[in-house]
């Protein structure tokens, strides 16, 4: 039966299938795009064309990687979020109790406390450094890279080159010169192949494979989903194509927040990944919707009043799997009051919680998609992070944004900088003494 998307609560609401259908001139303009981006190379996460070089650079650069106990990662956004939620799906073993093998760390902050924490139960002797930047520049990653590469030189001296790997641009950026100025082992994030869309390359697959995940089954999972899109069939027959016409549709009769309720849980780390991807890709123009990531059932005891009751504003994924885990089950001794539980396996909680939340949601008029994984492989997850990306980009496309760049957020980045002193941004010193100037309302509590 393979992955399923369940679409029969999807057109509910104030939602009309009638009214949103894509006419024939658009699909068709978007078709020629399609065929365009892909053979000029802007879309390497779905041509993925550069995958026989990853595969190339893993053969040399893994075996570098897999004889320290302890993987430090830096890096921030989608240099961060895919391998965070690999580890935490396909290699918890570093969350749980007693563990012994390889462990990844994600630095993805500049919070002082945090960093010394780490740095303090790290022995850099037993610790690998991975440098990812696709820009090689990122104010947070390149700042904890002059800190954690004199933490190694320190305890190393010399031999701190052999302990440091980047993942950056081919040719450019101040981490493609400084692999090159020492040396350094380093992986390619390919032209084009932007961080919220580079998961499936060395971005997310050499922590993966580090931490021996099936990184191969990630990729073939992905091919299977971009293969029919690739090869030029009509992407109005694909289910990414199908995703993104009911979110626009979504948008454009007000649904302002599309909920990602994960009822995968393993898998609950795939929220703030999906929801780097939708938010950085299409809050443009003043459009878009907000993504909410909830994980089930846990969130039915948060959020989940919100979306059922509040504004009817939101849409959502709802994502399952239908063979999880039994697990153990419920003793014949329970108590009289709990005796339909007895003999029912503990996972029975997790698809019947997952319905009653479905069909709860169904009943509020929130439109839903149910995305129902066959299983929870790598392969099945290469194969959602496909669809969902695949989606992003068509919806971004009916809208009519870019959905490869982040413009906005790049003056809070500038003035970021000019506040540290560095030099060239003489109109964002305008801009943070007019902020200064304006005088200060405080409330102590
Ligand atoms: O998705 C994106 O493009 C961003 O979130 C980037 O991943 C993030 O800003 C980090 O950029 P870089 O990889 O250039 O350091």
């Amino acid at each position: 039966m393979g992955h399923l998307l369940e679409w029969s609560r999807a057109y509910t609401g104030r939602l009309l299938n009638t009214d949103d259908t894509v006419s024939s001139s658009v699909l068709s303009t978007l078709q020629e795009r399609l065929k365009r981006e892909l053979g000029d190379g802007t879309l390497p996460f779905l041509s993925m064309t550069y995958v026989a070089q990853l595969e190339r650079d893993m053969a040399l650069v893994l075996p570098k990687v897999k004889p320290f106990r302890h993987m430090l990662l830096l890096g921030i956004g989608g240099s961060a979020l895919g391998c965070r939620a690999i580890q935490n799906a396909f290699a918890p073993g570093q969350n749980l109790p007693d563990h012994n093998g390889p462990s990844v760390w994600v630095a993805d902050n500049v919070c002082a406390e945090q960093f010394e924490a780490l740095l303090a139960r790290l022995d850099p002797k037993e610790t690998i450094v991975v440098c990812i930047s696709k820009s090689g520049g990122t104010i947070e990653t390149i700042a904890q890279y002059f800190l954690v590469k004199d933490w190694l030189m320190n305890a190393l001296g010399e031999g701190w080159t052999k302990q440091m790997v980047v993942i950056t641009d081919v040719r450019k950026g101040y981490l493609r010169e400084e692999a090159v100025r020492h040396g350094l082992a380093s992986m390619e994030v390919p032209d084009h192949l932007g961080g919220r869309y580079s998961a499936l390359s060395a971005v997310g697959l050499l922590p993966a494979a580090y931490l021996g995940v099936d990184w191969k089954g990630l990729l073939e999972g992905a091919a299977s989903v971009a293969r029919p899109l690739a090869n030029g069939e009509p992407m109005k027959d694909h289910p990414s194509f199908a995703l993104a016409t009911w979110a626009h549709a979504l948008m454009n009769r007000g649904y302002s927040q599309l909920l990602f309720f994960c009822y995968i849980p393993q898998w609950s780390v795939y929220g703030p990944w999906f929801a780097q991807l939708w938010a950085e890709s299409l809050g443009k123009e003043g459009k878009g919707s907000q993504p909410v990531a909830a994980t089930g059932v846990t969130d039915q005891h948060s959020v989940n009043q919100m979306f059922l009751d509040g504004q009817r504003d939101k849409g959502c994924l709802f994502l399952t799997s239908r063979s999880q885990p039994g697990g153990r089950s419920f003793g014949s001794n329970l108590p009289e009051k709990w005796a339909w539980l007895r003999g029912k396996p503990f996972g029975n909680l997790l698809e019947a919680e997952a319905l009653g939340t479905r069909m709860a949601l169904c009943k509020s008029g929130v439109p839903l998609v149910n995305i129902d994984m066959e299983n929870t492989h790598e392969r099945s997850a290469g194969a959602l992070m496909m669809l969902l990306e695949a989606t992003t980009v068509f919806t971004g496309w009916l809208m009519g944004i870019n959905p490869l760049d982040q413009p906005a957020v790049e003056l809070g980045k500038r003035l970021a900088n000019t506040r540290l002193g560095a030099p060239g941004y003489s109109e964002e010193e305008a801009d943070l003494k007019a902020f200064f100037d304006v005088p200060r309302k405080e409330q102590a509590f």
